[in-house]
């Protein structure tokens, strides 16, 4: 059973679960060269004297990699670690997905717990239950469903984050809203705060709708609104070694996907136009010469089925399906 820890206090009530219910023999922290100096040092504020060894890798999605799931590997053996030990992932998605994917096969399984530190991760990659890494410069090419022992949404994190990743974490925010949760979308289409409602709303959405389909068949699905396009700008941009965050290429991918769910009747012309000025007030408009150099991209998404390109669309009245 996988619990969700929110609030101003979740890292002391993380600390209380340690010491009285979860009583591991050994606890080890995962961070990045970032996390190390900046949310690290937050942690031990909140979490005391409890004892334990950092694993520090290098950040970035390059580092996402088998290799570095070996260094953690050594690092645990290196301090004989058991089956009884906890891994506690500090950081971002990227660390949470390797944490995740590490602990999740080292001595065929051992507990960990999310700490995400960035909005993304809060939101999105530290819930669900997948975890892995990349291979052969494949995304998520080799990995598992485990769920954690338990997520920490510590909001203090955020304090850190450069904005642009702030701002990247608001496109999934904004997903959420428009798949699932009308009060969300009346919260954050005027005024964007990432306030702890907002952040409760939109871990809700992820939640619910993982928990109605863990592996994907059919629900989960859902999730994939503004993944479509946005995936395809993320690939154009690393293909012409361009710069861009997943969130903005999500963004950009939510107005496009909006526009074809009016298309399908799905959205009203009204909806299309708010969702435009979120978009376009939030989110840095990407370059992309015209969609038709997205083409290529869309064919080789992973979510198509016979040569065909699956969108999800966003529909006004299922925004309380849960
Ligand atoms: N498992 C899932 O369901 C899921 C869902 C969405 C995304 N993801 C994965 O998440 C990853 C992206 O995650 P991300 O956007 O969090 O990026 P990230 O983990 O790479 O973090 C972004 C940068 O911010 C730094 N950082 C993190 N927290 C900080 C803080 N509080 N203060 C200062 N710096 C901080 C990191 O060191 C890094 O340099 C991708 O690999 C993606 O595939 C997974
Ligand atoms: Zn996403």
């Amino acid at each position: 059973m996988s619990v969700i820890i929110t609030g101003k206090d979740s890292l002391r009530k993380l600390r209380k679960l340690l010491v009285s219910k979860f009583k591991h023999s050994k606890v080890f922290v995962l961070t990045d060269n970032n996390t190390s100096k900046q949310c690290l040092p937050v942690f031990k504020k909140h979490i005391g004297v409890l004892p334990f060894t950092e694993i520090k890798i290098k950040s970035g999605e390059q580092n996402k990699t088998l290799a570095t799931c070996e260094i953690i590997w050594k690092a645990l053996l290196n301090k004989n670690a058991d089956r009884n030990t906890l891994l506690i992932n500090l950081g971002g998605g990227t660390v949470c997905d390797i944490g995740g994917f590490a602990a999740s096969v080292y001595k065929r399984g051992i507990a960990f717990v999310n700490i995400p530190t960035t909005l993304l991760a809060m939101t999105d990659a530290a819930i669900g239950g997948k975890t892995g890494v990349d291979f052969l410069h494949f995304k998520n090419m080799i990995g598992s469903f485990t769920q954690p022992h338990a997520t920490v949404i510590h909001r203090e994190f955020l304090t850190t984050l450069p904005p642009r990743h702030l701002n990247s974490g608001k496109a999934e925010i904004l997903k959420h809203a428009l798949i699932a949760d009308q009060s969300l979308w009346n919260l954050i289409e005027k005024d964007f705060n990432v306030t702890e409602e907002v952040l409760k709303k939109s871990i809700t959405v992820k939640t619910k709708i993982t928990e109605k389909d863990f592996k994907e068949a059919n629900y989960r699905k859902l999730l994939n609104f503004g993944h479509t396009i946005g995936h395809a700008i993320e690939s154009y941009y690393l293909q012409n070694e361009l710069d861009i965050l997943h969130g903005e290429a999500v963004a950009a991918g939510i107005f496009i996907e909006s526009c074809l769910s009016f298309k399908n009747n799905k959205l009203s012309l009204n909806e299309i136009v708010a969702i435009g000025d979120c978009v376009f007030k939030h989110f840095p408009p990407p370059h992309v010469p015209s969609l038709k150099y997205l083409e290529k991209f869309l064919l080789a998404d992973k979510k198509n089925v016979s040569g065909k390109v699956n969108f999800t669309f966003a529909e006004q009245n299922r925004r309380s399906f849960y």
